[in-house]
């Protein structure tokens, strides 16, 4: 069976997309910041559904990155997904929190990118040997329709904004890359989903965009290196 490692595996998509691929077999290696304190994923793990077995990750923490890409030294791993990612304090459901011009609050835009960018830049870095070694050979981050600059021209969300601009070229590159080594780069745009960072308004149940996603991934094929997909598949521009 296959192997998938899922970054923010703890709640909202990561566990979502970590219920999923278990449900369909797959080893999961699932990792979360606080893994004593994710209940649910823990409860996955324990039901015996699949193989999911849970990892302690913090992904600004690079040398926290580089310990458990040691321990799986060797070890293939199909579809390296980074899920974890973070908005900023102010959520997109806070009507007067969406990062306006001359609201920027710079500390908390640093953190954002180390998450948003150097995070899964260093995740694919690290376990890019392993990743090499699989069937698959598959990289995908959560991008966002927001990082979008030719098809969301809307102002605010900065900081956000930015980091999955950033997060897109990342991948862009690293499809190149990574191309000859038969490896698939893409960023992914989840939708609009109700979780705690899209809030209770958005369009998506996780079910819905979760279900979308695996479809989208399970089907890329190294010809799709380098795009900009959205969960139904479709193509978005950078
Ligand atoms: N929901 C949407 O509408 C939407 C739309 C477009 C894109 N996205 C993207 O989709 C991804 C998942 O979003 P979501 O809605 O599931 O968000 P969420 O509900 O806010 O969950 C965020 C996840 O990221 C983890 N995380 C944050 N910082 C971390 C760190 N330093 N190390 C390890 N894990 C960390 C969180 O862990 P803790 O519980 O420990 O904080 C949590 O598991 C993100 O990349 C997001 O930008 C979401």
């Amino acid at each position: 069976m296959p192997t998938a490692l899922i970054t923010g595996a703890n709640r909202g998509l990561g566990f979502g997309l970590t219920e999923l691929y278990a449900a369909d077999g797959w080893n999961v290696i699932a990792c979360a910041r606080e893994p004593e304190k994710a209940t649910a994923l823990q409860k996955l793990a324990a039901s015996g559904k699949g193989k999911v077995t849970v990892k302690k990750l913090d992904i600004e923490d690079h040398a926290s990155i580089e310990a458990l890409a040691k321990e799986l030294k060797g070890q293939p791993i199909d579809l390296l997904l980074n899920v974890a990612g973070f908005y900023g304090k102010r959520i997109v459901s806070d009507p007067g929190g969406l990062g306006a011009f001359g609201e920027s609050d710079y500390a908390e835009w640093d953190r954002i990118n180390r998450i948003n960018v150097l995070g899964p830049m260093k995740i694919a870095e690290a376990f890019v040997e392993n990743v090499a070694a699989s069937g698959q050979k598959k990289i995908v981050s959560l991008s966002s329709i927001i990082g979008s600059i030719g098809g969301n021209p809307g102002g605010h969300m900065y900081a956000y904004r930015s980091s999955k601009a950033a997060l897109n070229a990342v991948m862009k590159a690293m499809s190149v890359d990574l191309k000859d080594r038969g490896i698939t780069a893409i960023p992914i745009h989840p939708g609009w989903v109700r979780t705690d960072m899209g809030g209770p308004n958005a369009d998506l149940s996780p079910e819905e965009s979760v279900t979308g996603m695996k479809k989208v991934i399970d089907g890329l094929t190294p010809a799709d290196s380098g795009k900009f997909l959205t969960y139904s598949g479709e193509t978005l521009p950078w």
